[in-house]
């Protein structure tokens, strides 16, 4: 039986790989994609999202424009990461398909409320903007869910973008802490975890070798987006984040983690978006995360393969 998923995303490159890695596994059925701002703007966000569709050959995939910034703050991007257009790296012809009609957030709403009860899954790759507004709007959805499986946060690794907070959560922490709170199945893949599927020379030519358009494509992405992490961290190459929510979902077995209480920082100038994990189980606060901080590597890089090797 195939698994209901609606991707809600800010490609980025990394992003663009997991729309991929979606769209390439009949075991998943894409019912939409739903774009925020993050990573880049919301008008490059949702073209970038095109172009993953189209370099998929779905060009039928409906893919809506969510929120423009953060629930209470201003909008922080990384184009220092992802370069000007989010997709820096190769050149991937502008969309042709349009952006679907409507609000990205009555779409969450109204296809979890439509949804057989507990068959939805939201997978969120970048600012948890738009869930948090679809909680806001009708909290009502929590129960439904299946899960929601995020890629945010970290604990052992500390932040990528203060160093306490990793990116997604600190963009905005606020709509975090919706999610964590939600009373839906969380489960959450952290820098922890995702500093551990490092790209390297061997995988990247892998990738340009595959004799469909869709290798050479995901070799050039891979290119560029390793080259700051690789100069950041000084490892052999870039951690390739968001591609582990979709993989998770196909092989859940290439994943280890535990059930903990995670809050959300959103007061404190210093630590704001925090995720503040209880690994050790130290309070006797709920567990409300289940937080993956093992990753079979060469399992997750084989599965990658196998499906992108599947596309057009
Ligand atoms: C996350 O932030 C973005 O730069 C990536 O797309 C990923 O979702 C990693 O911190
Ligand atoms: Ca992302």
């Amino acid at each position: 039986m195939t698994r209901s998923i609606i991707i809600d995303t800010d490609p980025g490159q990394d992003d663009a790989l997991a729309i991929l890695l979606a769209l390439a596994s009949p075991e998943l059925d894409v019912r939409g994609i739903t774009c925020v701002a993050g990573n880049v703007p919301l008008a490059l966000t949702s073209r970038n999202a095109r172009i993953a569709c189209e370099l998929a050959g779905r060009p039928d995939i409906a893919v809506y424009a969510g929120a423009t910034g953060p629930l209470e703050r201003p909008l922080v991007t990384a184009e220092y990461v992802h370069g000007k257009t989010g997709l820096d790296g190769y050149d991937l012809p502008e969309p042709t398909m349009p952006l679907a009609e409507g609000k990205a957030v009555d779409f969450i709403v109204d296809t979890v409320m439509e949804a057989e009860p507990g068959s939805m899954t939201l997978c969120a790759l970048g600012p948890l903007t738009n869930l948090g507004l679809a909680l806001r709007q009708a909290p009502g959805i929590s129960a439904r869910l299946r899960e929601i499986v995020l890629m945010g946060g970290g604990l052992f690794e500390g932040g990528n973008t203060t160093p306490a907070a990793e990116f997604n959560i600190f963009v905005d922490p606020e709509a975090a802490e919706l999610v964590m709170h939600c009373g839906a199945p969380v489960v959450m893949i952290p820098l922890d975890l995702t500093h551990q599927t490092l790209t390297s020379d061997a995988i990247i030519e892998d990738f340009r070798a595959m004799p469909n358009a869709t290798g050479p494509a995901t070799a050039g992405l891979l290119d560029f987006f390793e080259r700051f992490d690789v100069e950041k961290y000084g490892s052999q190459g870039g951690p390739l984040h968001d591609p582990n929510v979709i993989a998770y979902l196909l092989q859940p077995d290439l994943y280890g983690g535990r059930l903990i209480n995670v809050e959300i920082e959103t007061d404190s100038s210093l630590t704001r978006g925090m995720t503040v994990a209880d690994w050790w189980r130290v309070t006797d606060r709920p567990a409300n995360v289940l937080y993956l901080r093992e990753v079979d590597v060469n399992g997750y890089w084989a599965l990658l393969k196998d499906r992108l090797s599947r596309l057009p």
